[in-house]
Parts: structure tokens; C-alpha cells; sequence
């Protein structure tokens, strides 16, 4: 199987999870596509699902698939959100962002009953932070915020667009990667990340993800905490 065909393995087990008439949070990413896609059959054949979508993106991609997209005024309970991620380790923490999205995508995490992670084997790691860790930042914080997380031990730099611009969020904010090379305390970075001020969001997400879906060689690997 290429990692392709793994990723959608993956998507296609997580539809398992998903009972009919459920609030879903879908993700973003190339992972998330293979799932909206999936979804989109089983709603043409008749499954009700009500989602919210964790980009632009992905909102277009669902809408095109017949799947019904909401906004957070319409629901008052997520029942699952499913994602992929660039990185998870062993005790289910992810870095995510690679697509940009992280903000959406974390909101709707945290709102939601459930995470299930969906992706390919190789985004498993013993330790966080070879993948840069995405930063969501307010753009007139940015020249300030690079020194900043210089200081926390990476070399940050601003993500481009493909034509050499700052890329932009949904939401109008830049993102600052940062690569760690490994993240010793996750969760004591994620604090520090959260006290400066500037910062919108950052991709660790941690307490978040109960249970990874991971297309392998071999099948789809379960890890559940
Ligand atoms: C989007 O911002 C990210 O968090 C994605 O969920 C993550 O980058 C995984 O993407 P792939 O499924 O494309 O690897």
C-alpha cells in the first residue's frame, strides 16, 4: 500500500465510528480529504450526518459531497471530530498545522465529545517535534514573536505561500514553524506557548485525541489511551 492508499485506509476505518445522525467535526489536510470523500458516498446513500468543517477547504470539499456543513451557532454539542495530524506520539499528543488550520481545527477539538486521529503509520514518533511546530500569530506580533520563540530553542520562520508571500489563515493570521528537532516537555511548552501574548494558537494539541486510526503496510493500527 503507498501512504495514500494508508491514509485512506485509515479514513475509511474511522467511518466505524460514526453513527447516523451524529454532529461531526471533520479536519483538514490530504488525510481529512480521503474521509469527507468517503462520507460523501455514504451520505448520497442515505446517512445523516450534520458537520463542521475545520477549514475553507474542507467546508468546500463536504458541500461538493452532498455533506450538510453547519456553523458553531447550529449545534450545542459536537458528538465526534475526526483529523489527521503531522505528528503523534505515544500518549496520543499531535502536532498539527501543516495545512494551516490548526485554529479551526482546535476549536472544534476541544468541542467535541471525541478526537480520533486518522493517518498513516510513519506521522507516529517516540518524540515530538522533528515535524516544525506550526504557530498561529497575529501579523503585527510576528517581527517580535520570532525573537520570542528563538529564544525557546528553534529557528522560526515565517510560512510562504507557494509565490514567496506570507501565507495567511482562514481566520487572516500567519503562521511561524518552528522546529524544535525534539520537544523534551510538551505539554510544559504548550503552557509557555499559551502565555505569550500574540500568539493565536499553537499545534500541539494535547488531551485532546482519545483514540489514532494508523493505515500501516499491514492494515490499520489502533492506538487508543
Ligand atoms: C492541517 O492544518 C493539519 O493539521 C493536518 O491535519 C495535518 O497537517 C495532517 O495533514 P495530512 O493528512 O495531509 O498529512
Amino acid at each position: 500500500m503507498t501512504p495514500d492508499q494508508q491514509k485512506r485506509a485509515a479514513a475509511a476505518r474511522s467511518l466505524d465510528y460514526m453513527e447516523d445522525g451524529m454532529v461531526v467535526g471533520l479536519g483538514t489536510g490530504s488525510t481529512a480529504a480521503h474521509l469527507v470523500d468517503l462520507l460523501g458516498e455514504k451520505v448520497r446513500a442515505g446517512f445523516r450526518v450534520t458537520c463542521l468543517a475545520t477549514s475553507e477547504a474542507t467546508a468546500r470539499q463536504a458541500r461538493d459531497n452532498g455533506i450538510r456543513i453547519v456553523g458553531l451557532d447550529a449545534v450545542t454539542r459536537i458528538d465526534l471530530t475526526i483529523d489527521g495530524a503531522d505528528e503523534l506520539d505515544g500518549s496520543l499528543r499531535l502536532i498539527k498545522g501543516g495545512g494551516g488550520a490548526l485554529l479551526r481545527e482546535k476549536i472544534v477539538a476541544s468541542q467535541s465529545e471525541r478526537m480520533i486521529v486518522i493517518a498513516d503509520a510513519s506521522k507516529k514518533v517516540t518524540r515530538l517535534g522533528a515535524f516544525p511546530l506550526p504557530v498561529e500569530v497575529i501579523g503585527f506580533a510576528a517581527p517580535a514573536l520570532l525573537r520570542r520563540l528563538a529564544a525557546l530553542g528553534c529557528t522560526p520562520r515565517i510560512r510562504e505561500d507557494g509565490n514567496g508571500a506570507p501565507f495567511h489563515t482562514d481566520e487572516g493570521n500567519l503562521i511561524i514553524d518552528c522546529p524544535f528537532g525534539a520537544i523534551d516537555d510538551p505539554e510544559a511548552l504548550a503552557a509557555e506557548l499559551d502565555r505569550i501574548t500574540g500568539i493565536v494558537e499553537h499545534g500541539l494539541f494535547i488531551g485532546l485525541a482519545s483514540l489514532a486510526l494508523l493505515g500501516g503496510p499491514n492494515g490499520v493500527e489502533t492506538v487508543a489511551l
